[in-house]
């Protein structure tokens, strides 16, 4: 006899596959279930595309398929969750970041999100999002920025000094805080040799394949994140150095924290962190290129002693600088992109047509709550369809000879113009700012007071968490020749 039990599970099994069937049909017939498929041969059964993209080189899985097949495509998310839509379409990306309140970010990275930084900015969405930007901004304004310059000069000026007594040594170099958190330490020193050594071991961590899958796992299942695993809690718990409360960053971490938003106790990431995660490998980068581009070294150089200023203003208005500083940030993003999720219908605008799986074209997207973007923030600054055949290599010229780029409605929108790693809109990254300030002033330091030549070592750039140089899959490597320049 059938009991009533075994009815009503089967009915609730029937309903859950019918549900899903016609969710599955329906998601088939429309355009986002026909656009632009990335390669299923190239998909994991269960890591589906995400895998492929972290464990290669930054930027290089998303540029490929963009060149393959356009600038809106499909790709396969880990574990069976929705598939995600990747758009580097300028108007499609310019209309997402613009309804910040539409396409929020996804709650999958949320527990992630409270883990790390606490229930600041960073995590906020809609009207406390609203009102905790507006509490925090104050202390981003132009003029606040341009207080801490000195500050920021006093760090810079002690990194170079530790650089010099390094570079007499032969020591590696290593900018990995030095400015942000005040410290006065080289690699030969005991602070400095810990500092550096947990620097490389947290860059290590982040690069392995429990970091790629534990941020996954934790917004399918936010509990694993109490979890007693060891890698896990290493992953999550990474303490911020040590600041004494008087360097710049301390001061404006309080500023903007402590008085205003009332932690409630979680860990905070603060601003000093930030600053130092998402800075350190754009410089790096830059330093890099420098390096293997001898000409713009020696133009960089001729500018800076040319001006011959130690004035903040002076120094962050060199034309020559300037371009150095937006095609470093070009070629490297700190992060890989933006993931954002709609929270109710739309139809998102599109520059150029896309052709669909069934010979259709459309010129825009019909968005379902629930659905999930990836803006790919290196393919937007080097997208060769877009910046020319010469997009990937480092020509800082192209930002101040005439015609050299292309019209302003072609390229990514931001703050900093045509650099899209800062997005754009109500959640344009409130430390832009801070950080172009600190880009320059590091570089024009750096480049006045050593030559830095290439020693033909490849480096390669991986996401860990933001992006960083490794040579030989060791993190945090910077193999460059550091020949301090005589000042008389
Ligand atoms: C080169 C350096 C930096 C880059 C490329 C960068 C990039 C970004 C990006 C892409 C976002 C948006 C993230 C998202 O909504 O998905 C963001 C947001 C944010 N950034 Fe930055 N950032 C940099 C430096 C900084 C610095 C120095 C600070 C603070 C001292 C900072 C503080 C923040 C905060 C608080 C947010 C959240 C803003 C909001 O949601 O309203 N960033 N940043």
């Amino acid at each position: 006899m059938v009991s009533f039990l075994s009815i009503a599970v089967t009915g609730i099994i029937t309903s859950f596959v019918l549900i899903h069937v016609a969710r599955y049909i329906s998601f088939r017939l429309s355009v986002r279930g026909k656009l632009p498929k990335a390669p299923t041969s190239e998909a994991s059964w269960w890591l589906g595309h995400d895998y492929r993209i972290a464990k290669n080189e930054v930027g290089v899985e998303y540029g490929r398929w963009t060149n393959m097949l356009g600038p809106v495509y499909r790709i396969k998310s880990a574990l069976w969750q929705s598939e995600v839509v990747v758009i580097s379409d300028h108007l499609g990306v310019k209309h997402i970041v613009d309804q910040a309140y539409t396409y929020i970010k996804s709650p999958a990275f949320q527990p992630l999100v409270v883990k790390v930084g606490g229930r600041g900015l960073v995590w906020a969405e809609g009207d406390e999002h609203r009102f905790q930007r507006k509490m925090v901004s104050p202390a981003f304004s132009i003029s606040a920025i341009k207080k801490m310059g000195p500050s920021v000069m006093i760090c810079i000026d002690r990194m170079i000094r530790v650089s010099k007594r390094n570079a007499m040594t032969n020591q590696p170099l290593a900018i990995i805080g030095q400015v942000g958190f005040g410290y006065d330490f080289g690699p030969e020193t005991p602070n400095g040799k810990a500092i550096l050594g947990a620097w490389q071991k947290d860059v290590q961590l982040f690069s392995t394949f429990s970091a790629f899958l534990a941020p996954i796992l934790i917004g399918i299942f936010p509990w694993i994140a109490k979890l007693p695993i060891k890698e896990l809690q290493e992953i999550l718990l990474q303490e911020p150095p040590n600041m004494d409360g008087t360097d710049v960053f301390s001061i404006l971490v309080r500023e903007s924290w402590e008085g205003k938003l009332k932690p409630d106790g979680e860990r905070k990431l603060d601003n000093a962190t930030l600053l130092d995660n998402t800075t350190s490998g754009s410089v790096q980068l830059t330093l890099l290129d420098l390096a293997q581009n001898p000409d713009a070294q020696a133009r960089l150089r001729a500018e800076l002693v040319a001006a011959d200023s130690n004035d903040i203003d002076v120094i962050e208005s060199l034309p020559y600088l300037d371009a150095v500083t937006r095609e470093g940030l070009r070629l490297h993003p700190s992060v890989r992109g933006a993931h954002r999720v709609a929270i109710r219908d739309d139809v998102i605008p599109l520059k150029k047509p896309v052709m669909l799986s069934n010979g259709e074209t459309v010129t825009s997207i019909p968005v379902k709550a629930g659905d999930n973007f990836i803006i790919p923030f290196p393919v937007m600054n080097s997208d060769a369809q877009v910046w020319g055949p010469d997009a990937h290599e480092f020509a800082p010229e192209r930002w101040i000879t005439e015609g050299a780029l292309p019209s302003g409605s072609e390229l990514p929108h931001g703050p900093y113009s045509h650099i899209s790693n800062f997005i754009d809109g109500p959640r344009v990254c409130i430390g832009w700012r801070l950080a172009i300030q600190e880009i320059k002033l590091i570089l024009a330091s750096m480049i006045k007071n050593f030559e830095f030549r290439d020693t033909g070592v490849k480096v390669e750039k991986y996401i860990s968490p933001t992006v960083q140089p490794f040579v030989n899959g060791q993190a945090a490597q910077l193999p460059l020749q550091v020949i301090p320049i005589q000042h008389y």
